[in-house]
């Protein structure tokens, strides 16, 4: 095994932590959201990326980061995803939000964007993963995309996924989505405010 080569900003480390032992506890062994998901751990243990010096990205649809934190946050979710949520919104003010490249509807375009927190462009920069979020206003429907690697989302607000073989499902407090590599998927916000965490070995 590969050393570990320097050490993850305090931050970042703290976030990993929330987000493996939460990703861990709702995917059942020997699944594919597990496999994919130690595949993202065990590469970020092994290397950390440069650090980013890029500064914080805005877009309009960040004015419902609050109300998206905030229901992340709520008493009545469970405690492992409001742990995320947490480590999640000491980070906030360092992202680099970015409407989809291929957002062309204005609507569409101003009422979503995500963020890389490890990966290209990422407050940690590296190729070998990507941890992002999107974020979305109620009522939008984040349309059908596909790329070759894996996917597994933790959704830290409710909302709803579909892929190609899989009708549209609400993971609950308990679960995960797991996309299948090269898969069509998408995803729908509903009446709250929606912030979903994904992560890519890729
Ligand atoms: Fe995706």
């Amino acid at each position: 095994m590969q050393e570990a080569q320097g050490r993850h900003d305090p931050a970042v480390a703290a976030f990993l932590g929330a987000l493996e032992a939460a990703v861990t506890a709702y995917a059942a062994d020997g699944s594919e959201e597990r496999r994919a998901a130690v595949r993202v751990f065990d590469r970020c243990r092994r290397l950390t990326g440069a650090a980013s010096t890029a500064t914080a990205l805005p877009q309009p649809v960040c004015a419902i980061l609050p109300d998206a934190l905030a229901v992340a946050r709520d008493g009545r979710r469970p405690a492992l995803r409001r742990g995320v949520a947490a480590a999640f919104a000491a980070l906030a003010p360092r992202l680099q939000w970015r409407p989809r490249a291929s957002a062309t509807d204005p609507a569409f375009r101003d009422a979503h964007a995500n963020a890389m927190l490890l990966g290209p462009g990422g407050i940690e920069a590296r190729e070998d993963v990507q941890i992002g979020a999107t974020l979305m206003a109620p009522n939008t429907l984040y349309p059908n995309h596909s790329h070759p690697p894996e996917e597994v989302y933790l959704a830290l607000t409710p909302g709803e996924w579909w892929n190609a073989r899989m009708d549209w499902t609400d993971p609950g407090p308990d679960g995960l989505i797991y996309n299948p590599p090269g898969i069509i998927h998408a995803m729908r916000s509903g009446r709250s405010a929606f912030l979903a965490i994904w992560l890519l070995p890729v």
